[in-house]
């Protein structure tokens, strides 16, 4: 990827940050873009800490004025924007869709499946003119089999998988690939609260995954630049779901007990 531009939003930390120092490590300058500037500057840090180069921008995704300018400044400073990954998101407010009120649909929708939208636009918009490029957006589990309490969470990664699919069969005859990431359950900042606030749900949930643990952000980080990198070149309009099998099947009841705490291998 040397030579190369790479757009990473919510790159200030999570599977963001992974992915943003992935790209790096194979040689792209990243542009880390987040709502949280200073996570943003400390993922750059890191890049450059490693040998590699990198922008931080503040950047609200869900603002359209904000996305143009992301894009427009990409294009003005770089003159190519070669890969995006839009990852940023929220999980939004919990709790059952009867009773749910419209401003935390509103917000969650906005955040994560609005901001794919504005964000694809623009990339796309300046991906056709060189003829090239390769977007990844981070859709989720829940929005392929359904995830009770997160009811604005599961619709918007749902709409996720829809739009990459209709912008990836719109792309692919200009030589542009769009694809999406599916993790579940994977150790962040979003998912770190809630272990450690409720840990018995951790290890209700966890249960049932074949591979006895939560995901790495940067198990999920390498599918993302996996499905930008030319390895993936013949991969279009594909949702790479990267769970540990729990969309396959329920971890056998024989098998050995889960452990929370479990580091990834
Ligand atoms: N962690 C999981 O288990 C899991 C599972 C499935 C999908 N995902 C998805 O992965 C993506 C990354 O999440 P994560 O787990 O790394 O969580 P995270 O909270 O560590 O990272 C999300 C990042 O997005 C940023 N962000 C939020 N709103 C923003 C906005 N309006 N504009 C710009 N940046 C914004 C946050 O500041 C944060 O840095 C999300 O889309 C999430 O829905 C996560």
């Amino acid at each position: 990827m040397a030579g190369r531009v790479a757009l990473v939003t919510g790159a200030a930390s999570g599977i963001g940050r992974a992915s943003a120092l992935a790209f790096a490590r194979r040689g792209a300058t990243v542009i880390a873009a987040d709502l949280n500037r200073d996570g943003a500057h400390e993922t750059v840090a890191r890049i450059a800490e490693a040998g590699g180069t990198g922008e931080a921008l503040r950047v609200d995704v869900a603002d359209e004025d904000q996305v143009r300018g992301l894009v427009t400044g990409i294009a003005e400073r770089h003159d190519r924007l070669d890969f995006a990954l839009n990852n940023a998101g929220i999980s939004g407010t919990a709790g059952p869709v009867a009773g749910m009120h419209k401003a935390d649909w509103d917000t969650t929708i906005a955040v994560n499946l609005t901001s794919v939208f504005l964000c694809l636009r623009q990339e796309l918009e300046l991906m056709s003119r060189q003829g090239f490029g390769a977007v990844v957006n981070t859709a989720s589990v829940a929005g392929i089999t359904g995830n009770a309490t997160l009811g604005a969470y599961a619709a918007s990664k749902a709409g996720v998988v829809g739009l990459t699919k209709v912008a990836a069969i719109e792309q692919a005859p200009y030589g542009i690939r769009v694809n999406a990431v599916a993790p579940v359950f994977t150790v962040t900042g979003m998912t770190e609260k809630s272990m450690a606030d409720n840990p018995e749900w951790a290890r209700a949930a966890l249960a049932a995954e074949p591979v006895g643990r939560a995901a790495s952000p940067e198990e999920i980080a390498e599918a993302a630049v996996w499905l930008c990198s030319d390895a993936a070149s013949y991969v279009v309009g594909h949702v790479l779901v990267v769970d540990g099998g729990i969309t396959v099947g329920r971890r056998p009841p024989d098998a050995p007990p889960v452990r929370v705490d479990r580091e990834p291998a």
